[in-house]
C-alpha cells in the first residue's frame, strides 16, 4: 500500500517540479552576456539610475584608441544628472573597441552634455559617431541648443567578436562623449520580419539593419526607468503626443495581474506597461465614434519600426473588445480581438509594423478606433515603441555612409589597400581594373582633342570638387579606382540620347538656359526624362557640368531633382534628369495662361522647395549652398511636388570653422543676396535671401525684376519689403489670391519672407526655420479651410484641430529632422530619465 501511494504521488510531484522549473525559466531575468556601462573621463565610479558606470580609464575588456589627444574633463558646476558630470574630449578620431562575448543585438546608448566649464568650447563642437558599419550620428552640434543634453539609444546587431564606436571630430573642432552603454539584448526582441505599410506586405531583413529608438511610451502610465525594466529601457508617458488630450481615458490595474506567456515575457515590456492603458472609455467628446490618435514628429526620409503593445485590462468577459489600429491613414490591424489571440484577459500581446514613409510628411500618426463591423465603441493601447530604421547608406542620420565619414587618413589607407589588392590579385578583380584603366586611357586620348573628361584629375578647378574626390584623383591608378567605385549615375551613349530626343528635335525643347538647351526625351524603356545638352564651347559650362554631376550623384532627396545619368561622349556635356511634368514654378505664377495656383498649393510648393534647400544645407557633412535659387529652378512634377533643380553653381562649404566661402559673385539678378554681392562672401544665408525673393514672387505673382514697372516697383524685394514695413503687403498680392487667403496665414508668410530678405545674413532665419514657419502658415490656411468646410472627413482626427506634433513656437528651440527639443516638465533630480530618445533636453526650461 505504502509503495503504491508513493508511485501514485510521483507524477504529481514530478509535474509540480516541472511547473516550478518552467515558471523559474520564464521568470528568470535576462542576463546580458555583454554589459558595459562606461562613465567617460570620470575618475571614479558613477551611480546613475541605480546602475554603476565605471571609468573608461580602468578597463581591460575594451580598448580606447586615440589618434591624437584625449582629455578627461570633469565639471564642477551642477549638471543634469550624474552621468553628465564628466566627459572625454577628443581632438582627433578616437575609438572605443568593445569585446563582444555573444553576437546578436546590443543596445548602444550614448550620453552627451557639453560641460560648460571644459577646456574646449564643447557646445560648438560637432558630434559624429559611427560603428564598423553604421552611421549613428552625423555632425550634430549643440550650438543652437544652449544648456541642453542629448541621450540616444540604438539597437545594433553585432556580427563579430568586437564592436567599435568611433568618434570623429569635424572641421578642427573637438568632439566628446559623457557616457556609453553597450549591453546585450535578447535575440527574440527584434524580429527579422514585419508587416510593412503601405502597401501591406512583408518586410524581410530587419536583422541586418540598425535601429534607433525615437519614442517609447507607456500609455496612460508613469515614467518607467531602468530600475523598472530588465532591459534598462525608458518608457515615457504618452500624454503630450495625444492628438486631443481629452479624448482618452486612462485605466490601470495592479501590475501583478498581468499574465505573461511564452511569446510575451517581461523582456518584451515590463508589466507596468501592460497594466496601464489609454482607452476611449466614456470620453469627453460629443461623438463616441472617433479614433484615439497619437502624433509623432519623424524624418520623412526614413522608415520606422513600430511595436504596438496591447493587453485587455478593461473587459469583464472574453471577446468584448474589438477594434482597429491604424498607422497614418492605413489600416494596420482590422477587427483586432485580443481575447481570441491570447485566450485570456489581462494577457499581453504585441504587433510589429513598419511604416514606409512614402508620405511627404514630418509626422507619423498611430490611431486605434472602433471597428464599425463590431458594435463596440472602445479601443485600447498599452504601449508603443517607434524606432528609426537605418537607410540604404547604412545611416541613421543623413545620407553619408561610414566610408564617407572616415577621416581622410584612414580613407587613404583604404585606397591603398584597394590598389594593393588590385595589383596583388591577377584574377577577376585585376582584369576588371585593367578594363577600367583601358577605358580611361581611351578617354584620355580623346581628351587632348576635346575637353578634359569627368573621371580625370582636375587641378585648376579643385575648389568645386569635394575633398573625397580630390584625394581619389591624384594619380591614374587612383582615378581608375575612383571610376570603378564612384556612383555618378548611369553613363549614356550619345546614340541613346539621340534616340531618346528624336535627334534633339526642336519640338521637344523644354527650355533654354545659360548652360544650353533642355529637351524632353523618352528612354527605350519608356521612362520620360529631361535631357540637358550643354553648349560645348562654354568653359564655365564644363565646370558647372562637373559640379552638377558630382553634387547630384551624392544627393538624393524627394525635393531635389534627381540625376539619372550623363553622357560625355564626343565632347558632349549631357545630363539626363527625371522628367518634371509641370515644369518650372515660374510658369504657374505669371506670363503664361496656365491656371492660377491656389494659396494652399503655393504653400505646399514653397514647403517642398524649402525642404530641398534645408536638406542641401544640413543633410550632409558639408553645407551645400545652391547659389541660384529662383522660380525657374524650382520644378514641379505631375503631382505638383516641388523639386529644386540646377546645381551648376552650387558650392560646398563653408567648413564649420569658417563662416563663409569667398567667391566670385555668381547667381541671377533680382535674386542676389546684397551682402554676398558687396562682400563676395557666400554663406547658406545667401540661399535664404534668394528664397525670400521666390516667396515674394509666389505671393505677388510677378517677376523678381520687372523693368516695365514704375521705378520703386521694379525690384520685387525692395517693393514688397517697403509694403510689408507699412503693413500693406496684402495690397500687392496676386489678384487671383485676393479674398482667397486666410489672413493669419498670409501674415505669417509675409513675416517669413521679410525675415529672409533681411539685409544681413545673420538676421535671416535658417532654412529649417523657414520650413517650420511655412508649415505653420499652411496649417493656419488648412484650419480655416476645415472650419469653413466641415464635410472634410478625410482625416482621422477630430475636425478643426490641426494635426501637429508639437507646436514649434511653444518651444524655445525648434525641432528639425529628428532633433527635438524639450523644454517642459524638467525635474532636476530625475533629469536623464525624463530625457526622451533622440530628444534634446534643455534643463533650464523657459
Ligand atoms: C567600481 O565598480 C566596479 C563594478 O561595479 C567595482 O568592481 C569596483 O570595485 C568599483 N570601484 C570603486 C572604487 O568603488
Ligand atoms: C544578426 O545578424 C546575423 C547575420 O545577418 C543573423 O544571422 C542573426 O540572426 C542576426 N541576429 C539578430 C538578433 O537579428
Ligand atoms: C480612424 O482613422 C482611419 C484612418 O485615418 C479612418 O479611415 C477611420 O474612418 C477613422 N475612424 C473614425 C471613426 O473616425
Amino acid at each position: 500500500m505504502v509503495e503504491m501511494e508513493t508511485v501514485g504521488w510521483l507524477p504529481v510531484i514530478l509535474s509540480v517540479i516541472l511547473v516550478l522549473l518552467n515558471l523559474k525559466a520564464s521568470l528568470a531575468t535576462f542576463a546580458p552576456a555583454d554589459y558595459y556601462l562606461i562613465a567617460c573621463g570620470s575618475p571614479q565610479n558613477v551611480t546613475f539610475q541605480s546602475r554603476t558606470f565605471t571609468p573608461d580609464s580602468l578597463q581591460s575588456s575594451f580598448e580606447l584608441k586615440v589618434q591624437g589627444n584625449s582629455i578627461a574633463a570633469t565639471s564642477s558646476s551642477s549638471v543634469p544628472s550624474p552621468i553628465y558630470q564628466s566627459a572625454r574630449i577628443f581632438t582627433s578620431s578616437a575609438s572605443y573597441k568593445f569585446k563582444i562575448q555573444q553576437e546578436g543585438r546590443h543596445w548602444v546608448r550614448l550620453y552627451f552634455y557639453p560641460l560648460p566649464d571644459s577646456p574646449h568650447n564643447l557646445s560648438s563642437s560637432t558630434i559624429t559617431v559611427i560603428t564598423d558599419d553604421f552611421v549613428l550620428l552625423n555632425n550634430f552640434t549643440f550650438k543652437r541648443y544652449n544648456g541642453s543634453y542629448l541621450f540616444k539609444e540604438y539597437s545594433i546587431n553585432v556580427t563579430s567578436d568586437a564592436l567599435t564606436l568611433t568618434f570623429i571630430p569635424m572641421n578642427n573642432s573637438a568632439t566628446f562623449v559623457n557616457g556609453i552603454e553597450v549591453v546585450s539584448v535578447p535575440d527574440a526582441l527584434i524580429p527579422d520580419q514585419a508587416l510593412i505599410l503601405p502597401p501591406s506586405s512583408t518586410f524581410n531583413g530587419l536583422s541586418d539593419l540598425s535601429l534607433e529608438t525615437v519614442f517609447r511610451l507607456n500609455m496612460g502610465g508613469p515614467l518607467l526607468t531602468p530600475q523598472n525594466d530588465t532591459l534598462g529601457r525608458i518608457w515615457e508617458n504618452d500624454m503630450k503626443y495625444l492628438h486631443v488630450n481629452s479624448s482618452a481615458v486612462n485605466v490601470s490595474v495592479n501590475p501583478s495581474v498581468i499574465r505573461y506567456t511564452m511569446s510575451v515575457t517581461p523582456e518584451t515590456a515590463p508589466n507596468w506597461v501592460y497594466a496601464t492603458a489609454e482607452t476611449m472609455g466614456d470620453t469627453n467628446v460629443p461623438n463616441q465614434n472617433f479614433n484615439l490618435t497619437w502624433i509623432f514628429p519623424v524624418d520623412p526620409n526614413f522608415m520606422y519600426f513600430i511595436r504596438l503593445h496591447f493587453c485587455d485590462i478593461v473587459s469583464k468577459s472574453l471577446n468584448s473588445l474589438v477594434f482597429n489600429a491604424y498607422i497614418n491613414s492605413d489600416i494596420a490591424l482590422r477587427s483586432l480581438d485580443l481575447s481570441s489571440l491570447t485566450g485570456n484577459l489581462a494577457t499581453p500581446y504585441y504587433k510589429d509594423l513598419i511604416s514606409n514613409s512614402s508620405m511627404d510628411s514630418n509626422t507619423l500618426t498611430v490611431s486605434v478606433g472602433p471597428d464599425t463591423v463590431a458594435d463596440i465603441t472602445d479601443a485600447i493601447l498599452n504601449g508603443l515603441e517607434i524606432m528609426k530604421i537605418s537607410n540604404d547608406a547604412r545611416s541613421l542620420d543623413g545620407l553619408i555612409s561610414v566610408e564617407g565619414l572616415l577621416p581622410k587618413s584612414s580613407k587613404k589607407s583604404m585606397i591603398g589597400i584597394l590598389i594593393g589588392s588590385a595589383l596583388g590579385t591577377l584574377a577577376a578583380v585585376g582584369l576588371i581594373a585593367f578594363c577600367y584603366c583601358c577605358l580611361i586611357a581611351r578617354r584620355s586620348k580623346t581628351t587632348h582633342q576635346g575637353h578634359p573628361r569627368l573621371p580625370l584629375p582636375v587641378h585648376g578647378n579643385s575648389q568645386t570638387m569635394t575633398k573625397a574626390s580630390t584625394t581619389s584623383q591624384k594619380s591614374g591608378t587612383a582615378s581608375c579606382i575612383s571610376l570603378a567605385s564612384s556612383n555618378l549615375g548611369r553613363f549614356f551613349m550619345f546614340q541613346e540620347i539621340m534616340d531618346a530626343t528624336n535627334r534633339f528635335d526642336e519640338s521637344l525643347l523644354l527650355g533654354v538656359g545659360g548652360f544650353g538647351k533642355v529637351y524632353k526625351g523618352t528612354l527605350e524603356d519608356g521612362t520620360k526624362v529631361a535631357v540637358k545638352r550643354g553648349n560645348p564651347r562654354s568653359e564655365q559650362g564644363l565646370a558647372e557640368f562637373r559640379t552638377e554631376i558630382e553634387m547630384l550623384s551624392k544627393l538624393r532627396h524627394r525635393h531635389l531633382v534627381s540625376l539619372i545619368g550623363y553622357c560625355d561622349e564626343r565632347s558632349e556635356m549631357i545630363l539626363v534628369y527625371e522628367y518634371m511634368a509641370n515644369g518650372p514654378l515660374r510658369s504657374h505664377l505669371y506670363g503664361t495662361d496656365l491656371p492660377s495656383l491656389s494659396w494652399k498649393q503655393r504653400l505646399e510648393i514653397c514647403i517642398g522647395a524649402a525642404r530641398g534647400l534645408h536638406y542641401l544645407h544640413t543633410g550632409s557633412a558639408q553645407i551645400i549652398i545652391h547659389r541660384d535659387v529662383k522660380t525657374t529652378n524650382i520644378l514641379l512634377d505631375e503631382n505638383f511636388v516641388a523639386k529644386v533643380a540646377d546645381f551648376g553653381l552650387s558650392k560646398t562649404g563653408p567648413a564649420l570653422d569658417q563662416t563663409h566661402v569667398s567667391t566670385a559673385v555668381k547667381g541671377s539678378f533680382g535674386y542676389l543676396d546684397p551682402e554676398y554681392f558687396r562682400r563676395q562672401q557666400l554663406t547658406e544665408k545667401s540661399d535664404v535671401y534668394s528664397f525670400g525673393v521666390v516667396l515674394m514672387e509666389v505671393l505677388c505673382g510677378r517677376p523678381a525684376l520687372d523693368p516695365a514697372l514704375p521705378r520703386e516697383q521694379v525690384n520685387i524685394a525692395e517693393w514688397a519689403m517697403s509694403q510689408q514695413k507699412k503693413g500693406m503687403l496684402d495690397q500687392i498680392i496676386d489678384p487671383t489670391l485676393v479674398r482667397m487667403v486666410n489672413g493669419a496665414s498670409l501674415k505669417k508668410f509675409g513675416e517669413m519672407a521679410e525675415k529672409c530678405l533681411a539685409e544681413h545674413g545673420v538676421d535671416r532665419p535658417s532654412m529649417g526655420d523657414v520650413l517650420w514657419n511655412l508649415e505653420y502658415a499652411l496649417q493656419l490656411e488648412e484650419t480655416s479651410l476645415e472650419l469653413t468646410e466641415p464635410e472634410d472627413n478625410s482625416t482621422n482626427h477630430i475636425t478643426g484641430i490641426p494635426m501637429t506634433p508639437l507646436d514649434p513656437f511653444d518651444h524655445s528651440v525648434s525641432m528639425i529632422d529628428g532633433v527635438i527639443s524639450e523644454t517642459d516638465d524638467y525635474h532636476q533630480e530625475d533629469a536623464a530619465t525624463s530625457a526622451v530618445f533622440s530628444q534634446l533636453v534643455n534643463p533650464r526650461g523657459r
